[in-house]
């Protein structure tokens, strides 16, 4: 099974790892070797994080020998399936469905990481929307076990099925959506967890801190609310908001986000969110 992705950033850089690991030949492709070389470093970190664990029993340089990165769509010229994980811009993504339409085989499945736009949308870009889907990975990628599958009103059942044991074979539990949903399943819930959550800080009935302590000790969730817009990016949280409420959603969004990202506040990867961090990029408070 060879398999592209497109874009090496949060998500894609997770997604090639993942897909390597299940013994898939990668082709990671992004548009320079600044860009590569640091998700190359990052694959490496987590594969070695997975190896001391035991979670993986490949040594990381034989899980990295299977992935190829390049600069140029060529590596993708014998994929079986390609997936886009560059940002939530309509634009950007339809040009890259436009470039992988051209170069890869007629029959390759071409799905796209969204946790927002609508497939179709993205799909009809190409000579072959009934090939195109929503694969909805989590960050992070080789931890998180849902992959919310979405086929778009063009995509056929075997498309469908078929990116269902793709996202088995890689270990996943996925869902698989019957319609395009704002939001998908999942993270329509997280919007509303998280505008609760600004609610109350904002009304000032409790701080972040109490929140998130709220959210890890009585719903049990692994990170508080606060803590986990910051992992997740609140430019991320605040796009989402964007594309959901244009698609429909009632506007409730909560200013707190809009204002952090105004200040570039926008969480780990700045170095700081709601909290600070030791470095930007290093989920570590100070
Ligand atoms: N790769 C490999 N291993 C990793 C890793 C990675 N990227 N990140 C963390 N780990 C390992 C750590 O090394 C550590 O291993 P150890 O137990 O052997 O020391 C273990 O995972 C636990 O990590 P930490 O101690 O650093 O911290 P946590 O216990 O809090 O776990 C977490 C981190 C798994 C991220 C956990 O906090 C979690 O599940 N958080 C929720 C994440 C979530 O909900 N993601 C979805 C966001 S929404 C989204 O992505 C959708 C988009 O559309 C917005």
């Amino acid at each position: 099974m060879r398999i592209a992705v497109v874009g090496s950033g949060t998500m894609g850089h997770g997604i090639a790892e993942v897909a390597s690991i299940s013994g898939m030949e990668v082709k990671l492709i992004d548009i320079s070797w600044d860009i590569l070389n640091r998700a190359k470093q990052r694959m490496e970190e987590s594969l070695k994080r997975l190896y001391d664990r035991g979670t993986i029993k490949e040594s990381p340089e034989q899980v990295m020998r299977r992935i190829e990165m390049s600069t140029s769509y060529e590596v993708a010229k014998e994929v079986d399936f390609a997936i886009e994980a560059v940002p939530e811009i309509l634009d950007l993504k339809r040009k890259v469905f436009e470039q992988l339409d051209k170069i890869t085989p007629r029959d390759a499945v071409l799905a796209t990481n969204t946790s927002s736009i609508p497939i179709s949308d993205i799909g009809e870009i190409t000579s072959r929307k009934e090939r195109v889907i929503g694969m909805h990975f989590f960050n992070p990628p080789p931890l998180m076990k849902l992959v919310e599958v979405i086929p778009s009103k063009y995509t056929t059942e075997e498309v469908t099925n078929f990116t269902v044991d793709l996202a088995k074979k890689m270990g996943k539990v996925p869902v698989r959506l019957k319609v395009e949903v704002p939001g998908f399943v999942s993270n329509r819930i997280f919007l509303r967890l998280l505008q609760e959550a600004c609610r109350e800080v904002e009304s000032g009935e409790a701080t972040v801190e109490e929140v998130d302590s709220a959210a890890r000790n009585k719903l049990k969730l692994p990170m508080g609310i606060f803590e986990l817009a910051d992992y997740v990016g609140l430019d991320v949280v605040v796009d989402l908001w964007k594309v959901i409420v244009g698609r429909g959603a009632k506007d409730v969004s909560c200013s707190s986000y809009n204002k952090k990202v105004e200040s570039k506040e926008l969480g780990v990867k700045a170095g700081k969110g709601f909290y600070s961090y030791q470095a930007p990029g290093k989920y570590s408070k100070v």
